[in-house]
């Protein structure tokens, strides 16, 4: 891009002080800039203003009903274990991973995916989602593609990583890494902001920056090339995901499902989670913050009016991806302490001045023509990585990661006590079908 290209891009969305400082700057900070702003699409720039200022949700929750939740057993979860594997076999199933996030809570300096988390070996914790991939893929005898979405600031150490680790195993054409997109963050008067002096401040565009990325990078061409019908999404964070669920991907697939979820019992009724709520003929994810004091509480029969939440653990159809990637999503804002440029100087804020714009994946819900539900066991598939202390913070992660091994070996007669660390790689025992299969060698290990 030019200059006289970024001067009438900058006045047509009204962010022509964006040059302000062209004079001051070097000529690879101006590279930079002109990069910067090249990346900004003037339509994107008139929708942050026009969302400033107003709430994203204008659903009344108080007409909602919590949706009907599966919950499977017996012979309808062979049934629906029996249709995923028919589609994993036939490859026609991906792994879709959202790894651009910040990861700020952690405080983690480098991508979120690169943390070490294995108990024993310390290994990342893209190292368990890869091998998860690969063990999956070698037991039904098809391969897996695994899409991940990393950010600007993030997708060179996040290729390093897998390149350092020859890929944890996975065969690298079947892993495709794409960008999503960055914001600039505004002042309340829709200014772009400046946090040094010639650099515009922007952050990731949210998790539901995924349906434009993926289009964008060629990522749905190359699903579509490959077959792919069942996208198997989830974050980052959680270790525990059961990544391609068979008993998951076929729920989907019998439902006849473009948008599938699922769900987990909250720990308590006013855990701060999203909770898909059905109002009127559409599912809408509401978030805790959009419910009444009374609809987190229980009946009186004791049960919850809304007793599951969203962990982010989902199956889309490709074809709901491919058609929602082209229509333009909500906008979120938060509102944050955000460095300046005043008088030519940085300013660091005391309290939150501008704000940051994303996008949230569970916003296409209500577009789903058919959506389906399924409860699992909170302790086996989700503790996520948030925090770097206390509640959901590695320590957590690294003990319920122990338990449900331990839990898994305890089936097979062998008991391990808490005092010795332990940790399974995903290829050598995906599951507790695999791990009571190999019991004995590890209890022989372990003696
Ligand atoms: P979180 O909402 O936990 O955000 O992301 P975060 O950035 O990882 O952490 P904090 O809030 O700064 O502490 C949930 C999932 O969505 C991904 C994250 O990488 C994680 O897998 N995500 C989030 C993106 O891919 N892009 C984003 O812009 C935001």
């Amino acid at each position: 891009m030019t200059f006289a290209e970024a001067e009438k891009m900058l006045a047509s969305c009204g962010q022509e002080h964006v040059l302000e400082y062209w004079k001051n700057l070097s000529k690879s900070e101006r590279a930079v800039l002109l990069e910067q702003i090249s990346t900004i699409d003037p339509k994107s720039i008139k929708a942050c203003r026009a969302a400033l200022g107003k709430s994203v949700s204008q659903v009344d929750t108080s007409k909602g009903k919590a949706p009907k939740v599966a919950v499977l057993k017996g012979a309808a979860l062979k049934r629906a274990i029996a249709a995923g594997e028919k589609e994993l076999s036939s490859g026609r199933v991906a792994a879709l991973l959202v790894a651009g996030g910040q990861g700020s809570r952690l405080g983690y300096d480098g991508p979120k995916g690169c943390y070490s988390i294995g108990p024993v070996t310390g290994a990342p914790l893209f190292y368990f989602h890869a091998r998860k991939i690969l063990a999956r893929s070698i037991r039904y005898g098809a391969a897996i593609p695994f899409y991940v979405m990393t950010s600007e600031a993030n997708n060179a150490d996040t290729v390093r990583c897998f390149e350092e680790n020859d890929y944890f195993g996975l065969d690298p054409e079947n892993v495709f890494f794409f960008t999503q997109g960055m914001w600039p963050g505004m002042t309340e008067d829709g200014r772009i902001i400046l946090d040094k002096i010639g650099h515009i401040f922007m952050s990731p565009d949210g998790h539901g920056g995924l349906l434009a990325a993926l289009k964008r990078s060629g990522a749905l061409d190359d699903m579509k090339k490959r077959g792919i019908k069942s996208v198997f999404f989830f974050q980052v964070d959680n270790p525990l995901v059961e990544i391609a669920d068979p008993a998951f991907i076929g729920h989907h697939i019998l439902e006849k499902s473009e948008y599938s979820l699922k769900l987990c019992a909250k720990r308590d009724p006013f855990e701060k989670v999203g909770m898909p709520m059905l109002v009127g003929d559409r599912y809408r994810m509401v978030e805790y913050t959009e419910m009444t004091e009374e609809q987190c509480l229980r009946k009186k029969n004791g049960k919850l009016y809304y007793l599951y939440g969203s962990p982010a653990i989902h199956v889309f159809d490709r074809d709901f991806l491919a058609r929602e990637a082209a229509k333009a999503m909500p906008l979120h804002l938060a509102y944050k302490k955000i460095s300046y440029v005043k008088d030519g100087k940085v300013v660091k804020p005391d309290s939150p001045n501008g704000y940051k714009f994303e996008k949230f994946i569970f916003d296409v819900l209500p577009n789903a023509k058919r959506a389906a539900f399924l409860a699992f066991d909170q302790k086996d598939e989700f503790s996520p990585v948030k925090n770097a202390e206390g509640s959901d913070s590695p320590e957590t992660c690294r003990a319920d990661m122990q338990d449900k091994w331990r839990r898994q070996l305890a089936e097979g007669g062998i008991i391990v006590p808490p005092s010795l660390p332990i940790e399974i790689d995903p290829v050598y025992a995906l599951d507790k079908a695999d791990i009571l299969r190999t019991g004995l060698v590890l209890e022989a290990d372990m003696l």
